[in-house]
């Protein structure tokens, strides 16, 4: 067993700066934990206290079912895979693999046993007499998780392994690290995995469950389709979701017994079900957010006779299967995405009508930026 319990966990640098403020979260038993947030948010810093590698000035870690505050992290039966591979040059991959096993006087066919498997599941056998550099980048973070595997840790820490990696090489190592923790648990030896990165695409395609930090604090932890469905604030709304949600300043407002939205000079009318939700926001400012998928050309839905906006268009990024048509509301700027081969007659610098699927919108409280509409 070895879930990873942080209570209240906290971090003061000896400068004083404090980086953490208090995390706690429960990372269950196999679970791929993925924490994701922007640079400086403390993503590494909670990693390293995990690790061991870095004291917590306050709170609990625990690991298994024992505290580790005063465990030093080669007993922590974890393994931790860093964004520079930290590879010893002048060892073969073999050995660099071994190392850590020799070290605890594993006996030498288990070793051999251990690293032959781990180069299998990763295919890189053939590359076991080589030295790191004759290797490619992808190559070498593959040596590094192999390095984790033959210690068969029961926690495995990764901070930005791919970060170094072109963006093909990074999808596909993106699925080796998957399948791996799939793999594992097929096999009976299922690994907890905590994964660091700032890119939400890698949170979304690889986690069980995502915890979003921002200044050492939680945001928001739940799967990925409840996060990018459901966010809590209007910061993981924004932070979520490529390209990102439009956000904008408004106000709820009564007319003809019906909440509307004011938003960059729109009267947007809220369909009953959202209404209901944020009837104790009328008469308030707010923030209104929609996804990009969710402002359709009003070409495709004609029937609707409500919720149309005229938006000057300033840029179109082709991207092949679809369309990303940013333009101008009043003061706002918004993203529209859309499915090319319906679109005729977008051109820059003209009105285009678009239409706000209201149904699909968040509402945010303007003080506090929790969601109200959920
Ligand atoms: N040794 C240190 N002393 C003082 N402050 C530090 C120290 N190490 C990190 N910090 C600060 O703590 C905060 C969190 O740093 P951390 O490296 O954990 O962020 P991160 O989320 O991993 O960012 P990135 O995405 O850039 O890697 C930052 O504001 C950083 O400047
Ligand atoms: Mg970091």
């Amino acid at each position: 067993m070895a879930e990873v319990i942080l209570k209240k966990v906290e971090k003061e640098y000896p400068n004083g700066f404090k980086a953490v403020h208090g995390i706690d979260l429960e990372i269950k038993d196999g679970e791929f934990m993925v924490f994701v947030g922007p640079s400086g948010c403390s993503k590494s810093t909670t990693l390293r206290m995990i690790a061991g590698l870095e004291d917590i000035t306050g709170g609990e870690i625990w690991i298994g079912d024992k505290c580790v505050n005063e465990v030093p992290p080669k007993d922590r039966g974890i393994a931790m895979v860093f964004q520079n591979y930290a590879l010893y040059p002048h060892m073969t991959v073999y050995d660099n693999m071994a190392f850590g096993l020799k070290f605890q006087k594993t006996p030498k066919d288990e070793i051999d046993k251990r690293v032959r498997d781990a180069a299998e599941k990763l295919e890189i056998t053939d590359l076991l007499d080589r030295k790191p550099k004759e290797m490619s980048g992808g190559q070498r973070q593959r040596v590094a998780v192999g390095r984790a595997i033959v210690r068969k840790p029961e926690v495995f820490l990764f901070d930005e392994p791919l970060s170094n990696l072109d963006a093909k090489l990074r999808v596909s190592m993106r699925v080796r690290i998957n399948q791996l923790h799939q793999q594992l648990k097929a096999e009976g030896q299922p690994a907890t995995m905590i994964y660091v990165t700032h890119d939400q695409v890698e949170a979304m395609t690889m986690g069980d469950r995502i915890c979003v930090l921002k200044f050492g604090r939680i945001m928001q932890v739940d799967t990925p389709l409840n996060l990018y469905n459901k966010p809590a604030n209007k910061f993981v709304a924004s932070f979520i979701g490529a390209p990102a949600m439009n956000i904008a300043p408004g106000e709820l407002v009564s007319e003809n017994g019906k909440v509307v939205v004011k938003v960059s000079g729109q009267t947007l009318i809220l369909p009953e079900e959202k209404a209901k939700k944020v009837k104790d926001y009328v008469g308030k400012k707010i923030w209104f957010g929609i996804r990009p998928e969710h402002v359709r050309s009003a070409e495709t839905h004609p029937s609707e006779n409500e919720n149309y906006v005229n938006g000057s268009v300033t840029v179109v990024e082709q991207m092949g299967n679809e369309e990303f048509v940013y333009f101008n509301v009043g003061e706002e700027q918004y993203i529209s995405r859309l499915n090319p081969e319906k679109i005729s007659r977008i051109a820059l610098g003209k009105d285009y009508k678009f239409w706000f699927d209201l149904n699909k919108c968040h509402i945010f409280d303007f003080e506090t930026e929790e969601n109200i509409s959920l």
